[in-house]
């Protein structure tokens, strides 16, 4: 086998940053991980740097681990942006198809987009995404890849998706002190996406959450592409702060009873059954019943996947999910979190872990990894290379032009 391309991913979330280094097979696009880090964060809330010194500290911690177990030396990441001020919005283009033949080239296409991206978004905001979904050739829907068709209109359907400009320089700035450029920012929720759906599920119609520590990423799919992303400011830190109220404990405490003896679906616990005594311990001997634990999760959670729900139905109110909700990210750990997903959505629901790597991947194959995971796989899918703007990591086209810039790239 030969591995050629380097991608290395930086996920700055708001308990941990990760920086992932992966080796692309040139043959076949598989990621193997040769380099990994984590450290804790405490810079961050709800997604978003509030303390520069300490983000970057923990984004050193993680690169300089990942840079001892690659031997590499990190100079730059594919890296996620989360907090709430992400959000996205449908927009189309059309153009008349220039050249005597009317035959669709690259530049009708970039026009098409061009057109799209020229709604207007506020001077604040960074536009992050520009993600081609849909070509409409002459009227006719559901072109995957136009170029090459003879017509006299193209349009172009696509998501824009765009973030406040201050959290993201804030961001940004964090990881140039690290010493680290950055490459390409993502937003977190598509990135895990990439690790975590499979291609029929994007096919059928799907959406993603990612319940972190101080938010949940959301992405919804349709035809196999993403038409809305959002992130909800609630995570698994409200979860514990509820815990730590209502059983009148630390976080620290709180935090190790949700994880130990949590359960987000009362219906599975057994009313008579006391929290175990090594915690009561923790608690100066007190052992409530983990009913009570759970009625306290249970009411933060069904708040979560109420809002999950609220933003669905605002990603399109006709829009049908046939695959469901999968959840992924630290939250999905929580027991009976897929079964209070079901009653509260009445969707399927799957917790998922991110896949579709191979290396050092101990430890890895957890919900807790899948932005930085999907980052990589996302630098694969949607190599940003040979596009002018950096931040515009949409392929060109269809998937026939993923493959050419694929390949342009491999053998340049
Ligand atoms: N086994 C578990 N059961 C329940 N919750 C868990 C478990 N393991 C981790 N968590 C929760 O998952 C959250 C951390 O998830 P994750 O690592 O995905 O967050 P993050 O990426 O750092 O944050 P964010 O994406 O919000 O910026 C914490 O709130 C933690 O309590
Ligand atoms: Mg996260």
């Amino acid at each position: 086998m030969d591995y050629e391309a380097t991608v290395v991913a930086l996920d700055v979330g708001t308990s941990k940053v990760v920086a992932l280094v992966g080796e692309v097979d040139r043959a076949d696009g598989s990621v193997r991980i040769v380099g990994k880090g984590v450290a804790p964060t405490t810079g961050l809330k709800k997604g978003q740097v509030i303390n520069i010194d300490q983000t970057v500290t923990s984004i050193r911690s993680a690169v300089a681990a990942a840079e001892t177990t690659s031997g590499l030396r990190l100079e730059a990441a594919v890296v996620a942006v989360g907090g709430n001020h992400i959000e996205s919005r449908n927009s189309r283009g059309m153009v008349a198809v220039s050249g005597q033949q009317r035959e669709v080239g690259r530049e009708d296409v970039e026009r098409a987009k061009e057109v799209a991206r020229s709604v207007s978004i506020p001077a604040n905001r960074d536009l992050l995404h520009i993600i081609p979904r849909d070509f409409i050739v002459d009227g006719q829907e559901g072109v995957n890849d136009p170029i090459g068709m003879t017509a006299l209109r193209l349009e172009v359907e696509t998501l824009l998706v765009h973030g406040g400009a201050t959290p993201i320089q804030n961001l940004s700035k964090c990881i140039r002190l690290a010493d680290v450029r950055v490459d390409e920012l993502v937003v977190s929720g598509l990135a895990s996406a990439e690790a975590v759906l499979t291609e029929t599920e994007r096919e059928l119609g799907v959406a993603v959450a990612d319940i972190g520590a101080g938010t949940t990423d959301l992405a919804l799919f349709i035809e196999g592409s993403p038409f809305h992303a959002a992130v909800l400011p609630l995570g698994g830190s409200h979860v514990t702060n509820d815990v730590a109220i209502g059983l009148k404990t630390t976080i620290g405490i709180a935090e190790r009873l949700k994880v130990e003896a949590g359960s987000a679906d009362p219906r599975l616990i057994d009313p008579t059954e006391q929290i175990s005594l090594a915690l009561a311990d923790e608690l100066e001997g007190r052992m409530p019943y983990r009913l009570e634990l759970a009625e306290v999760i249970e009411a933060r959670m069904r708040e979560i996947f109420e809002k999950i729900g609220e933003e669905i139905e605002r990603g399109g109110p006709n829009q049908r999910l046939p695959a469901g909700l999968v959840l992924t990210g630290g939250g999905a750990l929580l027991a009976g979190a897929a079964d209070l997903g079901r009653e509260v959505l009445q969707l399927p629901v799957r917790v998922a872990a991110p896949g579709g790597i191979g290396g050092l991947t101990d430890g890895l194959i957890d919900p807790r990894f899948a932005t930085s995971v999907g980052l990589l796989r996302w630098a694969v899918r949607y190599d940003g290379s040979a596009e002018p703007n950096r931040f515009e990591t949409a392929p060109v086209g269809g998937m026939a032009d993923r493959v050419r810039t694929w390949l342009g790239r491999l053998f340049p």
